[in-house]
């Protein structure tokens, strides 16, 4: 399947510190700055000035404390907060934070994306997710993670009522009759009336419809559930890939569950993560690179891979291959790195060392041009429709990106070189949705929610 667009799409996944695990220690990483205006108003500023299609932050609801040197990794200001910041900050570039299904309910979920989407104009997007780590679980009043399949039922249920609080005010509701003094027609506002396994939400919302009607939905997660999850309701799909073959089967898969759904290819944005290491020449990016391996403490690779196997590493041998790991309602990244490990034979050591680098993502190290080939290879494969990029330290190496490889994409028609439209999902080429409620309209979602 080629790609359906001439131009990629391209965000700025924005990391505490840098995508790179040991980004803190760097030389040039000010630890005072982190967490600040400064910091976020720098990333921000770079990411708008490189055209990019938005900022992305991701979150999470507990920090490690096995491996105190490295912990610092797993530091997340809340992200929505910070897209409050980063709305005020910004004009054009889209707006995307990350928010559990599993420990929020949908109404007060839906009243913070609907604020900030009317804050930035129509720029907000919300990358729904499940949460997969059982920390998590043990700082919202649960003893464990809800199983694998019960955290989807209850994200599938979630984005549906969210959906239909976003709907509950038509787009012509209000009227602001001064005279008569008539507020909205009472007749384009709806109530829910919602009672489902998870959630009872009569609505409406208290917040007139948003510009973008709703935000846009990000999903990354590639487990079935995952993936059909992202196939009914996602507008963008982000992923983490390192094999060009394998994203062109996932592009393949989730695309070709569209229409099952109603959907067409196009309605739905995949975008796997690209961390890069760049240099004036080939070896001066390699060594920019090695710089970054050194930073790296001897147990993090481990620490990390505990986490994303959801199984304590601590007491293992460094230089033996992975023990038997239990993959049963593990995560489909979970998955992948245990086949990865068996087919490779890595040693613990080594497998830490490799994902601490880039988590599973595409790295490449090179030129502008040699970074631009790839991305380019990829989109023009039908392996996506675009990239989330991942700088290896922040906010510099956004900067490095936008001035570096921007220009290369710009010059050979790939990337945008001015904003044509003012909303994020004018920026994604992406239709607005009507209102479920609207006349002509059929409100399956939320039938399906109430049934
Ligand atoms: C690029 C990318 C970003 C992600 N960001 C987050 C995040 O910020 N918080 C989170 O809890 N999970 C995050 N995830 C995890 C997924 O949303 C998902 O919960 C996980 O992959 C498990 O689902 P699965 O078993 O369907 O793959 C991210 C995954 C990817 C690929």
């Amino acid at each position: 399947m080629k790609q359906l667009n001439e131009q990629m799409n391209l965000g700025a996944f924005v990391f505490t510190f840098g995508h790179h695990f040991a980004a803190w220690r760097h030389p040039d990483t000010d630890t005072n700055e982190v967490i600040s205006l400064d910091y976020y108003r720098e990333v921000a500023a770079s990411a708008e000035r490189g055209k990019l299609d938005m900022l992305f932050l991701a979150d999470s609801g507990s920090i490690p404390l096995s491996d105190a040197e490295s912990s610092a990794r797993f530091v997340y200001p809340e992200s929505t907060a910070v897209l409050g910041a980063f709305a005020a900050m910004t004009t054009k570039i889209g707006l995307a934070a990350t928010v559990s299904t599993t420990f929020n309910d949908p109404y007060n979920v839906a009243r913070r994306f609907s604020t900030l989407d009317h804050l930035s104009k129509g720029r907000a997007a919300w990358n729904v997710v499940t949460s997969t780590k059982e920390g998590d679980a043990l700082n919202y009043s649960m003893e464990k993670l809800p199983e694998h399949g019960l955290r989807y039922e209850r994200a599938k249920e979630f984005l549906d009522v969210a959906n239909a609080l976003w709907d509950s005010w038509e787009d012509d509701a209000l009227m602001w009759d001064k005279q008569d003094g008539i507020f909205a027609d009472k007749e384009k506002v709806h109530l829910l009336s919602h009672s489902g396994k998870a959630f009872s939400v009569l609505g409406p919302l208290n917040i007139p419809r948003s510009p973008q009607g709703r935000p846009v939905i990000i999903q990354a997660g590639t487990s079935p559930a995952g993936s059909r999850f992202a196939a009914s309701g996602a507008d963008v799909v982000f992923t983490a890939c390192e094999d060009k073959e394998e994203a062109i089967s996932f592009y393949k898969h989730v695309k070709g569950l569209l229409p099952e759904f109603g959907r067409e290819a196009g309605d739905v944005k995949i975008m796997p993560g690209l961390m890069f290491f760049v240099g004036a020449t080939e070896a001066e990016a390699k060594a920019n690179e090695e710089q970054f391996y050194d930073l790296i403490m001897p147990t993090a690779g481990v620490t990390y891979l505990s986490r994303m196997l959801n199984t304590d590493l601590s007491g293992c041998s460094l230089d033996e291959e992975l023990p038997e790991i239990e993959l049963e309602g593990n995560t489909s990244r979970a998955k992948l790195i245990v086949e990865m490990a068996r087919k490779t034979k890595q040693t613990v050591r080594e497998l830490g060392m490799h994902y601490a680098v880039a988590r599973g993502h595409m790295k490449v190290t090179g030129t502008p041009e040699q970074i631009a080939d790839v991305m380019e290879d990829w989109f023009r494969s039908g392996a996506c429709d675009g990239f989330n990029i991942m700088p290896p330290l922040l906010p510099g190496g956004m900067a490095e990106f936008v001035d570096q490889v921007i220009p290369v994409l710009q010059r050979r028609g790939l990337f945008r070189t001015e904003y044509t439209g003012n909303t994020l999902r004018e920026h994604l080429g992406l239709k607005r949705p009507n209102s479920q409620f609207a006349a002509g309209e059929t409100r399956s979602m939320q039938e399906e929610v109430t049934k």
